[in-house]
């Protein structure tokens, strides 16, 4: 592990190779790097400081050097323990960011990271979980009276959040980035789907087709997993706790029931919901020998793993992100990527074509309340339509898609009420 002046990484000597891969994830990222161009010229964000709290991949590189030619002072830390590309962090060291992200982290490192990043006195936070915001609202209160502004990516971030919005202990303007409809559409549903089975793949290299997949949480990103499940042939079961989820999951042509019934006759459980203990010890207990649980939620707690360490007897790594318990009564479950979000963990997170677009929700939200700054309140933000809208646009033009627009008449007609029959 090397420390340079403010960063902290696994090692420096990668940073060749994770600048081709950032490079290669530029490719795809048509949107930002229109964005990059204006920033380049315009400098939107001209001396203000950012800390930005990350999964540090190569599509997270590509925003963070976005920010920089707009003239941000950015430093970055991890938003997951596993989740770092440790050549990324290298190339973002040597592209002049500072980075504090290894991975494989322990909990005290982690916190050590964000507290680096911290100590930048950010003026914007960009968060992915809303652990670095937690961190200010309870530890560096003093921060507070710097910081313009923040954004938050993932749906367990913006849910932490509105509690601390609803319990009147929010501190400062954050935008939701993850409720644009170019965020979660997309990079919830078809990223963490495609990224979801790719990891699990990785990990273990087994094959979907016959295979009964229990998936728990039928939100825009379990919809995602069961879909890329079944079109793989695998028998696809959803577990849901909302009514209208559980009946479309039932519409969309997926088996729903309980958990315990699941838990029964599944052979991969995947958990997406960013709930706490949806897989728990009642559950293992019945469990078929053999059975692989996996999550692909924000935080490792989907799965209750104090309760399977309770019930094992031995535990060994037997590949890489595969962890094998031997219960009591002698079956075996089988843990991938210590229940961290797995598409991270064990492969390479989205694709850079789906970040493309929540990235450039981050970096225009940065830009709206840095202009915005004067008339902002103290609440959590949707992301303006407006800008939703223009990302789409941008995204379906570098795809070479047209669409139509309304005629004259046709606007007119979709905004009166007198004609009918
Ligand atoms: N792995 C990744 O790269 C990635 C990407 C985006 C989001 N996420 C995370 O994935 C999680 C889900 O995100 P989402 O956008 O799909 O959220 P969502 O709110 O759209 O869906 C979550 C679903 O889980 C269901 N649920 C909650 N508790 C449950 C339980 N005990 N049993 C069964 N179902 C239950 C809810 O009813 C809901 O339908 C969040 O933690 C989010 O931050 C991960």
């Amino acid at each position: 592990m090397a420390e340079y002046s403010n960063s902290d990484i696994r090692d420096i000597s990668l940073a060749a190779e994770g600048k081709q891969r950032i490079e290669w994830a530029g490719r795809e990222m048509p949107v930002l790097k229109l964005i990059s161009q204006r920033f380049a010229a315009k400098k939107p964000l001209n001396g203000i400081r950012i800390s930005a709290c990350l999964h540090i991949t190569t599509e997270t590189a590509n925003l963070a050097l976005t920010l920089k030619v707009g003239g941000a002072d950015i430093v970055l830390c991890a938003s997951n323990p596993l989740s770092t590309q440790d050549d990324a962090a290298a190339a973002l060291v040597e592209y002049g960011i500072p980075t504090n992200a290894i991975k494989g982290e322990d909990d005290t490192i982690y916190y050590k990271h964000i507290n680096t990043a911290l100590a930048h006195k950010p003026q914007l936070t960009v968060d992915d979980g809303a652990d670095l915001v937690a961190t200010i609202h309870k530890e560096q209160k003093h921060l507070i009276k710097d910081i313009i502004g923040g954004t938050e990516e993932t749906t367990t971030g913006v849910i932490r959040l509105r509690s601390l919005e609803r319990d009147g202990k929010l501190k400062y303007p954050i935008f939701a980035v993850n409720d644009a409809q170019t965020k979660h559409l997309f990079d919830n549903r078809y990223g963490t789907g495609q990224s979801t089975i790719d990891g699990i793949t990785r990990a273990t290299n087994i094959l979907w087709a016959g295979k009964k997949v229990v998936v728990v949480g039928y939100g825009w990103c379990g919809r995602g997993v069961a879909m890329r499940a079944k079109g793989l042939g695998s028998q696809v079961i959803v577990i849901e706790v909302e009514p209208l989820r559980a009946l479309e999951a039932v519409m969309d042509g997926f088996r729903v029931m309980p958990i315990l019934e699941a838990s029964r006759i599944g052979d991969i459980f995947i958990t997406i919901t960013g709930d706490k203990h949806v897989i728990g010890k009642k559950h293992f207990e019945v469990m078929k020998d053999g059975a692989i649980l996996a999550n692909s939620g924000h935080f490792n707690v989907e799965i209750d793993i104090p309760s399977l360490e309770k019930l094992s007897k031995s535990k060994r790594r037997i590949r890489p992100f595969v962890d094998e318990y031997t219960l009591k009564d002698g079956r075996q479950l089988f843990l991938l990527g210590e229940g961290r979000l797995i598409n991270l963990a064990a492969a390479e997170g989205h694709p850079a074509s789906v970040m493309d677009m929540s990235f450039a929700n981050q970096a225009l939200c940065l830009e709206h309340i840095v202009k915005n700054r004067r008339q902002l309140d103290t609440k959590v933000y949707g992301v303006p339509e407006v800008v939703d809208k223009q990302i789409a646009h941008l995204k379906l033009k570098s795809m070479g898609v047209e669409i139509d627009s309304l005629t004259a008449e046709q606007e007119q007609y979709l905004t009166s009420w007198q004609e009918g029959t």
